[in-house]
């Protein structure tokens, strides 16, 4: 597919994978985008997961027939783009890998390449004939290896997995609809969320240092090409990496006779009352990404859990440890949730929360055995938000 004479897409849609990286529900399906500069040499840039390789080069071979590829560059080493190297090199023997020396190293581990390996440092340039590739390093965007590729005749950044998104693109590759950028926004957040959401401050380093390039061009490994709305996505990862939230609450739950449920939906009851914007989702009916989506999203997180082994749910405790573990900032913190016989996970959960900085409301409401709205005083709790 032509994005223009020499920027081609030879990427493919995923709509059967389940579970990004085994463990992110993947209900739109996922694009691994790789693209080709046909130039008076041809360069191949990332490659696709392993189970696509005859779509993959099938792709390829439709775009420039009998010539051959005369540069592999590898930006991101995740076998979702890295797979397909060894098949690569297999078509085109000849073909060189032009990469830093982190990535040189993975190439040996994963796939067993040593050979044809050129590695290229910070600012070095690649001529391609009439136009050229310059890298830059983006280490811990989300791999220590990752780099970008500046095209500045075409204005084009091809960026790795920054600026990605889960969702296919089926056969509409670039931003070309007016409302592209408000459709895939969700799942460009929660992509951002779940894999990239650790590395807040590379992501920032990475930002500024292409902060000065003119961009026309934006060319993720996954999800849309971005032409037209540059400016949104960009701003949208600027913002996510500065953990910055709207005004509004992410709350949480996992229930298992439906006790801490009703206290959920009281408490979202009573903040919708307020005019308070309010996600809730339930941690055991689905994906704990989405929630994830929504800690990046609002400024204050509340969770409900029972009391499980004298701990906190299971479902609940996994967000928690996600949210703790992407180093989450600035967030306001309530939980509540029932127990039977010994009260634990409020405290447990408000431990968790003051250890990662969040301004604790309240003192968290925990209430035994069935829920009644006299144990569970939801406008009291929804007034300190
Ligand atoms: Fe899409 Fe980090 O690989």
């Amino acid at each position: 597919m032509r994005l223009s004479e020499r920027i081609r897409y030879v990427g493919v849609n995923d709509m059967r994978t389940t579970r990004f990286e085994s463990q992110w529900t993947l209900p739109f399906g996922v694009s691994y985008n790789s693209y080709l500069v046909v130039d008076e040499k041809v360069a191949l840039i990332d490659t696709a997961a392993a189970q696509y390789e005859d779509e993959f080069l099938t792709n390829i071979k439709a775009e420039i027939g009998d010539r051959r590829i005369d540069y592999l560059v590898v930006n991101h080493m995740e076998p979702d783009h890295s797979a397909l190297q060894a098949a690569v090199r297999r078509v085109y023997p000849d073909c060189e890998i032009v990469t830093n020396a982190k990535a040189a190293t993975m190439i040996e581990g994963f796939n067993g390449i040593t050979e044809g390996i050129k590695v290229v440092k910070e600012g070095e340039s690649l001529s391609l004939g009439e136009v050229s590739l310059r890298f830059f390093m983006v280490p811990m965007v989300h791999w220590p290896e990752t780099m970008v590729s500046w095209c500045p005749e075409e204005k084009t950044l091809f960026s790795g997995d920054a600026f990605g998104a889960f969702k296919a693109v089926g056969n509409s590759v670039t931003d070309s609809y007016s409302n592209t950028f408000e459709e895939y926004k969700d799942e460009m957040t929660r992509y951002y969320a779940s894999i990239v959401g650790k590395y807040g401050g590379p992501v920032q380093t990475a930002l500024k240092k292409v902060g000065g390039l003119a961009i026309g061009r934006l060319c993720p490994t996954h999800g849309p090409v971005w032409e037209n709305r540059i400016a949104d996505v960009i701003a949208l990862y600027d913002r996510l990496s500065r953990y910055e939230a709207s005004r509004g609450v992410c709350l949480a739950y996992g229930s298992m006779y439906g006790n801490t449920e009703k206290a959920a939906l009281a408490l979202a009851e009573a903040l919708k009352a307020r005019g308070v914007e309010c996600a809730v989702h339930n941690l055991t009916a689905e994906d704990y990404s989405f929630a994830l989506r929504d800690v990046f999203k609002y400024d204050t997180l509340i969770l409900g859990s029972p009391t499980y082994n004298n701990g906190i749910f299971p479902p609940v405790r996994q967000l928690m440890q996600g949210v703790c573990d992407r180093m989450v900032k600035g967030r306001r913190f309530m939980a509540f949730g029932s127990f039977t016989w010994a009260a634990a996970s409020v405290k447990l959960l408000n431990e968790m929360a003051s250890a990662a900085g969040f301004e604790i409301l309240g003192e968290g409401t925990t209430f035994k055995q069935g829920f009644t709205p006299d144990k569970f005083d939801a406008e009291a709790l929804a007034a300190l938000v």
